[in-house]
């Protein structure tokens, strides 16, 4: 028998409880992974918090990453002892998007990996990157991916684009990441200046307190000769897109992939119309997609940026943390 953690139906910190969980022997097409890391993400707050709670006892968590301890018959690709890292959509494995929604996403539709075995489908994970943690590998299915898919697949950039990125957490501090892996220029906002310190540190080239500086969008103008950005990482939401699209150049790439500060509101039409900019949403990407990001960062000797890790059952505890802002990039459970 090995440990879990239950949210149950409603959700809440108070409806999470410890709980146990065998994880059976692994069918045809199955591996067993001994689980050791979760990372944290916005929306498994969301599960777990009570805001978008389950409508039946849930393990949480959609990151997860350890060591394959069994492979079923037909599995190719794996042996006991990889390391692996779970996929966000177990289902969308290449090719265009073909999701919607969380009705298959583990942590949310389905269990996810807050548990420390589980049986699934091979497909639902891919290798970690070489010589990385088991907590540096669980950063990359929801933050990493996002950011990934944002910019290389979507995005197509390309040396010498500038690239906008929003506060310093998971998301956009991976997004920094790979654009200044890609050499594209970056430039930063943070509420802390603090926190700008840092991502300078990481490469960003221009930083900008957005508390301090509201109208930021102007300001990422004049700090590329007026011509703004060639993509933003947009994870604010409503009220940030207006800023981000005066940030952007005329035909420019905004990631719409954050809901920070809400939900609806209004969309300056106009302004993207006249600005011909293209609005892209996100939902993390495909298998195929995490298989290449995985490559460029072996390739390239990047490692994630990890705040602060708890332990398992310390998980809303960690959530706590992860409400109060402090953090900068990446929170973990590890066990
Ligand atoms: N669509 C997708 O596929 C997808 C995937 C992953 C995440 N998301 C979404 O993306 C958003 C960020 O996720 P995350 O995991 O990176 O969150 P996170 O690690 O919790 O990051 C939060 C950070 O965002 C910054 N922030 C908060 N309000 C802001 C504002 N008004 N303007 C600019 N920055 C602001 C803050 O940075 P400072 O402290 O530096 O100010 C804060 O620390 C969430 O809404 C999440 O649901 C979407």
């Amino acid at each position: 028998m090995s440990k879990a953690i239950y949210v149950q139906p409603g959700g809440g910190y108070d409806q999470v409880v410890v709980g146990i969980h065998e994880a059976p022997a692994p069918g045809a097409g199955e591996i067993s992974v001994r689980l050791h890391a979760n990372s944290l993400n916005y929306h498994d707050f969301a599960v777990v918090s009570g805001m978008w709670g389950p409508s039946e006892p849930r393990i949480p968590m959609a990151d997860g990453a350890g060591e394959v301890i069994a492979v079923g018959s037909g599995v190719e690709g794996f042996k006991v002892g990889d390391a692996v890292v779970s996929t966000f959509f177990p289902d969308w494995l290449d090719g265009e998007p073909c999701v919607e929604g969380f009705v298959r996403v583990p942590g949310d539709g389905i269990d996810g990996y807050a548990r420390e075995q589980v049986t699934a489908p091979a497909t639902a994970f891919t290798h970690a990157p070489r010589g990385w943690s088991h907590a540096e590998a669980a950063t990359l299915t929801t933050a990493g991916l996002t950011a990934w898919r944002a910019l290389m697949a979507d995005g197509a950039l390309k040396p010498g684009e500038t690239v906008l990125v929003q506060g310093s957490g998971g998301v956009s501090i991976f997004a920094l990441q790979f654009a200044r892996m890609a050499g594209a220029t970056v430039i930063a906002t943070s509420s802390s200046d603090d926190k700008l310190a840092r991502m300078a540190e990481l490469g960003a080239s221009h930083l900008i307190n957005y508390r301090s500086t509201p109208n930021w969008g102007e300001r990422v103008r004049e700090l590329t000769d007026g011509r703004g950005v060639d993509h933003v990482i947009e994870v604010g939401g409503p009220a940030t897109l207006a800023q981000s699209m005066t940030a952007t150049r005329i035909g420019g790439h905004i990631a719409v992939i954050g809901i920070l500060t809400g939900v609806g509101g209004e969309l300056p039409l106009v302004e993207a119309l006249v600005r011909q900019l293209r609005l892209q949403a996100v939902l993390v990407g495909s298998r195929t997609q995490q298989q290449q990001m995985i490559r460029a960062i072996d390739a390239n000797g990047m490692r994630p940026v990890i705040d602060r890790c708890f332990a398992l059952d310390e998980i809303c505890d960690a959530f706590r943390y992860q409400e109060s802002n402090r953090h900068f990039g990446k929170i973990c459970l590890t066990f």
